[in-house]
C-alpha cells in the first residue's frame, strides 16, 4: 500500500483542470446495463472506484475499453444476475447494480453491503422501496435475492432524502410499467446528472434536482454518448490546499454552481474567490478566520465529503470553529491524526461536533489516511504544516482523485507517492 510524503510550506501557484465526477461516473457506470448495447462515457475519471465498477460489469459480460478518458462501455452481453460479495464488501457503490440489474433482467442477487469506516450505512430505504414496486425480496445469509414477473410503478416516499436510494429506485423505475413518483428524494447533483444520462439514453423522468421526481417507464433505452461533469468535491478539496497555503490559483473545469455551499465558507474565513462560467480563482493571502457552526447537510447544504478538508483548514484558522456531521455518525476519524500534527480539536460525541481550536502551525508527522476524503484532508494539513507529513495507507485517496500529487504539483506542492517500506 502505498504513502504519500508532503513537504509542507510551498505556496501553491498556477493552474489546474478538475478531473471527471467520481459520484456521477458511478451510478452511470451502473445504468449502462439497463440498455443492451454501447455507451460512451467521456471526462470519466481513471480511479480506483471507477475500475471497479468496471471490473464488476465486466463479470456480468460486458465489455470494456478506454481511448484516454472517454470510457466505452458495451453491456450487449450481460447475462448475469449475481453481484459477488466480494464487489460489494469491496465497494459500497456496488449496490447500485441492485436496481441497474432488476431493471434489465427482472432478477438480481447481491450481497449486502456491511457498514464502513464512515458509518453504519444501512440501505433499508432502497430495499423497502423496491419492495413496493412489485419486487419480491428474500434475504439468505447475507445475500439479497430479488425477483418479479414485472416492476410496477407507484409512489415511495423516502424518510431521509438519500443519494443512493433515489438513484436505486430511479434505475428501477426506468424501465417499469407504468409511473413511479418519489417524493422527499435526494437533490445532488449526481442524481441529475443519472436522470439526465438516462434521459439521453431514452428514459423519461421529470423533476430532476428536485424533491419529486417522476420516472415513467419506458420499454427500452438506446446507445448514448454522454460527457460527464467536473468532480464538484476534487474542485472543493484543491481550494481548501490553497486556502491553506496562502496560495493564489486559477481552477478550470468547476462546477461552480454545485460549490455555492463551499465557496460560501471560504470566502467568509478570508480567502478571496473570483468566479467564471467554469472556473475559478482563489487566494488566500492572510491567516484565515474560523468558522463557527458549520453544519453537513444533503444538497445544495454544506457535503460531508467535503468536511475532512475544512477541519484540515480550520485547524489553522485564528480562533474556535465547530463543525457538526449530520450525514454520517463516524466522520471524525482524521481528529486523531491532525491532532498528531499539533492541531487542538476536541470531539462531542453526544453531538456529532467537533471542536476545533485554530493553532498557528501545523507540525509534519506520520499519519494514516482512513478513508478517501480524509485521506486527501491530511495532504492538505500536511501541504499548510511545517516540515515533512506522511500519510499512510493513501491507497484509498486514489479512490476518487486520479492523481492528487500531479494535480498539486502542478501548482507548486512538494509531494510524492513513496512505498509503506521506505519508511
Ligand atoms: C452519501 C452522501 C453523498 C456522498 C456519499 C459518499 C448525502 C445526503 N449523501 O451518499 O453526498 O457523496 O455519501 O460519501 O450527503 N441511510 C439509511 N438507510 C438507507 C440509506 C441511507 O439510514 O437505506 C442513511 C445513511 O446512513 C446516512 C444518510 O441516510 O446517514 C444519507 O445516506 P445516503 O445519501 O444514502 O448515502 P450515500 O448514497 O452513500
Amino acid at each position: 500500500m502505498s504513502s504519500i510524503k508532503i513537504t509542507g510550506g510551498s505556496e501553491l501557484k498556477g493552474e489546474v483542470r478538475i478531473q471527471g465526477s467520481k459520484n456521477a461516473a458511478l451510478p452511470i457506470i451502473a445504468a449502462t446495463v439497463l440498455n443492451q448495447g454501447i455507451t460512451i462515457l467521456r471526462n470519466c475519471p481513471k480511479i480506483l472506484d471507477v475500475f471497479h465498477m468496471i471490473k464488476v460489469l465486466e463479470e456480468l459480460g460486458s465489455v470494456a475499453k478506454w481511448e484516454g478518458n472517454t470510457l466505452i462501455l458495451d453491456t450487449t452481453s450481460v447475462s448475469s444476475t449475481k453481484v459477488s460479495e466480494d464487489s460489494v464488501q469491496k465497494m459500497r457503490s456496488s449496490i447500485l447494480f441492485l436496481g441497474a440489474l432488476l431493471g434489465r433482467n427482472r432478477e438480481v442477487s447481491i450481497a449486502y453491503p456491511g457498514g464502513c469506516s464512515i458509518g453504519k450505512r444501512p440501505i433499508d430505504y432502497h430495499l423497502n422501496s423496491i419492495k413496493r414496486m412489485n419486487v419480491n425480496l428474500l434475504e439468505d445469509n447475507g445475500i439479497i435475492h430479488c425477483h418479479t414477473d414485472k416492476i410496477l410503478g407507484t409512489d415511495i416516499f423516502l424518510q431521509y432524502p438519500s443519494v443512493g436510494a433515489t438513484q436505486n429506485v430511479i434505475l428501477t423505475a426506468v424501465l417499469a410499467e407504468g409511473v413511479t413518483r418519489i417524493y422527499n428524494a435526494a437533490r445532488e447533483p449526481e442524481v441529475v446528472e443519472l436522470c439526465n444520462f438516462l434521459v439521453e439514453a431514452g428514459a423519461r423522468i421529470c423533476g430532476k434536482g428536485t424533491s419529486f421526481i417522476e420516472i415513467e417507464g419506458v420499454k427500452s433505452l438506446h446507445d448514448t454518448d454522454f460527457k460527464l461533469s467536473p468532480d464538484r468535491i476534487v474542485a472543493g478539496t484543491y481550494m481548501a490546499a490553497v486556502a491553506v497555503t496562502k496560495g493564489d490559483v486559477v481552477l478550470h473545469d468547476v462546477p461552480i454552481q454545485q460549490i455555492e455551499s463551499i465557496i460560501r465558507i471560504l470566502d467568509k474565513i478570508g480567502c478571496s474567490i473570483r468566479t467564471g462560467d467554469d472556473y475559478l480563482r482563489i487566494r488566500s493571502y492572510k491567516r484565515l478566520l474560523p468558522y463557527e457552526n458549520l453544519r453537513t447537510r444533503p444538497y445544495p447544504g454544506f457535503p460531508t465529503d467535503m468536511q475532512s478538508q475544512l477541519m484540515s483548514v480550520l485547524s489553522l484558522a485564528d480562533g474556535k470553529s465547530t463543525i457538526e456531521e449530520k450525514i454520517f455518525e463516524s466522520r471524525f476519524q482524521n481528529v486523531d491524526e491532525l491532532k498528531k500534527m499539533g492541531a487542538k480539536i476536541v470531539v462531542e460525541e453526544s453531538e456529532n461536533k467537533a471542536v476545533i481550536f485554530g493553532v498557528e502551525r501545523l507540525e509534519g508527522a506520520v499519519v494514516k489516511a482512513h478513508d478517501l476524503r480524509g485521506g486527501a484532508a491530511l495532504v492538505i494539513a500536511g501541504l499548510g504544516a511545517v516540515g515533512t507529513t506522511i500519510v499512510k495507507e493513501a491507497t484509498s485517496i486514489e479512490r476518487g482523485y486520479e492523481d492528487i500529487c500531479r494535480d498539486l504539483n502542478s501548482i507548486g506542492a512538494n509531494t510524492r507517492y513513496c512505498s509503506e517500506n521506505i519508511l
